[in-house]
């Protein structure tokens, strides 16, 4: 049934996302039916030649959308729906789970996304800016805008930098289709194909992303609670000879650290010193609620190495992709030829609806509500976690963001195989080791992500008590 699948290993497209369609295909066809139990995920790696990884995020993202479902202990079965998942027993030798109830995708508790909180977006405002641009600007607000961005959003941008110590130019502010284009863009402007990039091991999975459809080659820097060991970092540089070093020093995502200042320092030092650019990745700067993080690297750059990335995402809302990059001389010539290339410009009446909504003095109070709302969902989550999560698991408290990062207890289940069983239980999360820029580091097996902010309080509780579940019947089953 698995036999004769090809993966193409030279595509853009990441191997567990070719091994995901050609599974669904397979089922469409009728190769694969219903009930049909699936190889092992080291069987079909190794008949594939693939990481085991890759085809348990295959897996996973078919057991997320339904086309799946696992049973502890048996295997991963082809299912007929994702209502089929309230009803093992419709399976061949399933066994019934009891706590799993009637699950919807609507049900599940859903910790794995990377998303602000719906309820918290200002929709009603942001609605107020579009309808005041478009009664102000008439079709300019719907025509081609400049490639650089619209010229007060820039102005606007750049005085809001000022407050977080950033001296920035609004020529030197490119507006950008939120802050992950702003990556890309300052990726494809200084890399070429095979190039190396350097970045913290675990990294932001949108930068992988990235390295994967540019093809470079990504090296990873471990991590402690205190964000990259900049103690490694010489050595590394001097290995892998990096065209660029990406990091997120406030707020990582999915750590939760922040670079303390004598580290920020010692990282420009070394960048300026070895003559490699930083991207510095800020979303998270401003999501702050615990003590005051220290400037971004952008504000502490006394050498001219920092391009800095942000947007409103996080802050404010994610639909109408506005985010930025703050860089200089030539290098924003050669940004500006990427961005011209990937789209022409950023839409017109998103960029003069967020100025609107910014220089409507509305970010301020907003921002207040949002970061309230995260940290008691934390305070919530960290609650919930103590209780609920088997004793030898580890977490540190995030100071802001969005995301709670957790250790698993080693001498129980893996993430991977936590997963299905999470699921059936009602309950999702982010399978750490995807984070890892090496995979088959030892400990990456272990670590969970999950995004408390999304959730309301009875939502987190429910969803911990039942990850708390899962971990017991996965560790009773599969070990
Ligand atoms: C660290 C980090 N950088 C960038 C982004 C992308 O942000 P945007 O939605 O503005 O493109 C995200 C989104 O999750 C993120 O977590």
């Amino acid at each position: 049934m698995t036999a004769h699948l090809r993966l193409n290993k030279h595509s853009a497209e990441p191997l567990y996302r070719q091994l995901a369609r050609a599974l669904r295909e397979r089922i469409a066809e009728g190769v694969l039916c219903v009930g049909d139990k699936l190889p092992p995920s080291r069987q079909l790696a190794a008949q594939l030649g693939v990481s085991r990884m890759c085809v348990v995020n295959a897996y996973t993202e078919l057991l997320n959308e339904g086309i799946l479902m696992a049973s502890p202990g048996r295997g991963t079965f082809v299912a007929e729906s994702f209502g089929a998942l309230s009803d093992p027993s419709a399976l061949p030798s399933v066994a019934a789970n009891p706590s799993a109830g009637t699950l919807s995708p609507e049900s599940v508790i859903a910790f794995s996304g990377g998303a602000p909180a719906e309820e918290f977006l200002p929709v009603a405002a942001i609605r107020r800016s579009i309808e005041a641009v478009l009664e102000r600007d008439g079709a300019t607000a719907v025509a081609y805008e400049e490639t650089e961005g619209y010229p007060p959003l820039r102005a606007a941008v750049a005085q809001h930098l000022a407050s977080l110590g950033i001296r920035a130019t609004p020529e030197n502010v490119l507006i950008t289709g939120g802050c992950q284009q702003a990556l890309d863009l300052a990726i494809q402007a200084l890399l070429n194909e095979g190039d190396t990039l350097l970045t913290t091991s675990p990294t932001y999975l949108g930068i992988l992303d990235i390295a994967r459809i540019r093809r470079l080659r990504v090296v990873g820097v471990p991590t402690d609670e205190q964000g990259l060991r900049t103690e490694l970092l010489e050595s590394a540089i001097i290995a892998c000879r990096p065209r660029l070093i990406y990091i997120a020093p406030t707020h990582h995502n999915p750590t939760g650290s922040v670079m303390p200042l004598h580290r920020r320092r010692v990282l420009l030092r070394i960048a300026a010193v070895a003559d490699i650019p930083v991207l510095e990745d800020g979303v998270y700067h401003e999501l702050s609620y615990g003590a005051e993080p220290p400037p971004p690297l952008k504000a502490l750059d006394e050498y001219g190495v920092v391009i800095h990335a942000n947007g409103f995402s996080k802050i404010v809302l994610p639909g109408v992709r506005i985010g930025y990059l703050v860089v200089e001389g030539a290098l924003r010539q050669r940004v500006l030829r990427v961005k011209q290339a990937a789209d022409i410009c950023t839409p017109s009446l998103n960029q003069r609806a967020m100025h609107h909504f910014l220089v409507s003095g509305a970010l301020s109070g907003h921002l207040d509500r949002v970061r309230r709302a995260c940290q008691q969902r934390r305070d919530v989550a960290l609650k919930a976690a103590q209780r609920y999560l088997p004793s030898g698991a580890r977490w540190s408290v995030p100071s802001g963001g969005v995301y709670l990062w957790i250790e698993l207890p080693h001498s129980g289940v893996t993430a991977a195989q936590l997963y299905p069983v999470a699921l059936r239980h009602g309950v999702s999360f982010a399978i750490g080791a995807e984070f890892f820029t090496d995979e088959s580091e030892p400990s990456a097996a272990y670590f969970i992500r999950l995004n408390f902010a999304q959730q309301s309080a009875s939502r987190i509780e429910e969803g911990m008590r039942r990850l708390g579940a899962a971990w017991s019947e996965a560790c009773a089953v599969l070990r």
